[in-house]
């Protein structure tokens, strides 16, 4: 459900990569949408109509729709009884996010959060690492995504450069941490295996929107690790070369682990050695796709993103939010200031 930019360069490919899964048809509102996408993927069917789209033969559905549109597409999927798995985040307002972990819970229907970062080779051996015990005890994890969001300005058909539409609607959704910070928390939970107990927000506001389009978000584990998350939608958004940053690094007391995105090198630095992991994007799709068919066939779907998962990662990411928005300091208005 949704034919849009993760759709299309994330979900469909993988399926139809995967022997276990196949794409059966296609759903979105906008019909040529759906056409174009099904004929782009060699889809057999393609719907606006929801009623014969979810009566199309389907086994479970993905929901790729904006983030505002899962809930009623989930509140669908769910009165036929048909699995989901819904991309982050599960909603913008943790109303929502409690409202679809209470459907599905209600319809008793395996339901997986879109957590494609947990499913990277890199993700996965950090967590061996971490496991293990290679680097100590993990106290301190720095996760940076600092990036434009493909352009805050781009030309429209008539050629005239405006504020992109992608770019708005993020910021309306909540801006950087509630959409891409949602990733980070829920690996930082993954790894340590602890649950947050304390959000500190601070933000930056670059252009003015409610929310801020730089945040930083430190989280206390209730383990005592120490995370912080930093997000961007403005950096490097009026640069030539707008070089963006991804990186994890997890500090313990018996050495480190960093991954940078920019040259995919994944290293673990202990007392005797470097190790060095998986050469590898930060996205799994293939692999989330792989572990979701095996769910729906098992019916066990203990290992996944729950439902649960990211509403609490939706809560972390909405109060950091709320807290940078609350601290917000107007500076005072130079131009009618007193000489
Ligand atoms: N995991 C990732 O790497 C990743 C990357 C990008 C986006 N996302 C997430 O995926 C979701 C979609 O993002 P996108 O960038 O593809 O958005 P998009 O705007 O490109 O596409 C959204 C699509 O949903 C359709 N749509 C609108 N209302 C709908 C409804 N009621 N039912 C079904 N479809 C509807 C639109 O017509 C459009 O085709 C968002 O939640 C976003 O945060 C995840």
């Amino acid at each position: 459900m949704g034919c849009g930019d993760v759709a299309n360069f994330g979900h469909a490919p993988a399926i139809n990569a995967i022997a276990e899964t196949e794409l059966v048809s296609v759903y979105d509102p906008d019909a040529k949408r759906a056409e174009d996408f099904a004929r782009r993927h060699a889809i057999p069917g393609w719907f606006s109509d929801v009623d014969a789209f979810l009566s199309s033969g389907l086994e479970a559905v993905s929901i790729c729709s904006s983030a505002g549109a899962h809930l009623g597409n989930v509140r669908a999927c769910a009165e036929k009884r048909l699995p989901i798995l819904c991309e982050k985040p599960i909603a913008t307002t943790v109303e929502d996010a409690e409202s679809i972990v209470r459907i599905a819970g209600e319809a008793e229907i395996p339901f997986m959060v879109g957590f494609v970062y947990r499913y990277s080779p890199v993700a996965t051996t950090i967590r061996e690492w971490v496991r293990s015990g290679l680097i100590g005890n993990v106290k301190s994890i720095r996760l940076v995504y600092i990036w434009h969001l493909h352009g805050r300005y781009g030309p429209g058909e008539d050629g005239v450069w405006r504020e992109s539409p992608v770019w708005i609607g993020r910021m309306r959704e909540g801006g950087p941490m509630i959409d891409c910070g949602v990733h980070l928390i829920d690996l930082a939970r993954w790894w340590t295996g602890s649950d947050v107990s304390q959000v500190c927000g601070h933000g930056a506001w670059l252009a003015d929107y409610r929310a801020p389009d730089h945040v930083y978000a430190h989280l206390d584990h209730e383990n005592g690790c120490h995370t912080m998350v930093e997000t961007s939608f403005s950096y490097g958004h009026t640069a030539h070369d707008p070089a963006p940053q991804f990186t994890y690094e997890l500090i313990g007391d018996g050495g480190f682990i960093r991954y940078d995105r920019g040259n995919w090198r994944l290293e673990a630095h202990d007392g005797r050695t470097v190790h060095t992991g998986p050469s590898a994007s930060e996205k799994g799709f293939w692999e989330m796709y792989a572990a979701w068919a095996h769910a729906v066939r098992t019916g066990d779907t203990t290992s996944l993103p729950s439902g649960p998962d990211a509403l609490g990662v939706s809560k972390i990411a909405v109060t950091a939010t709320e807290q940078a928005i609350s601290r917000r300091i107007t500076p005072p208005d130079t131009r009618t200031a007193p000489n």
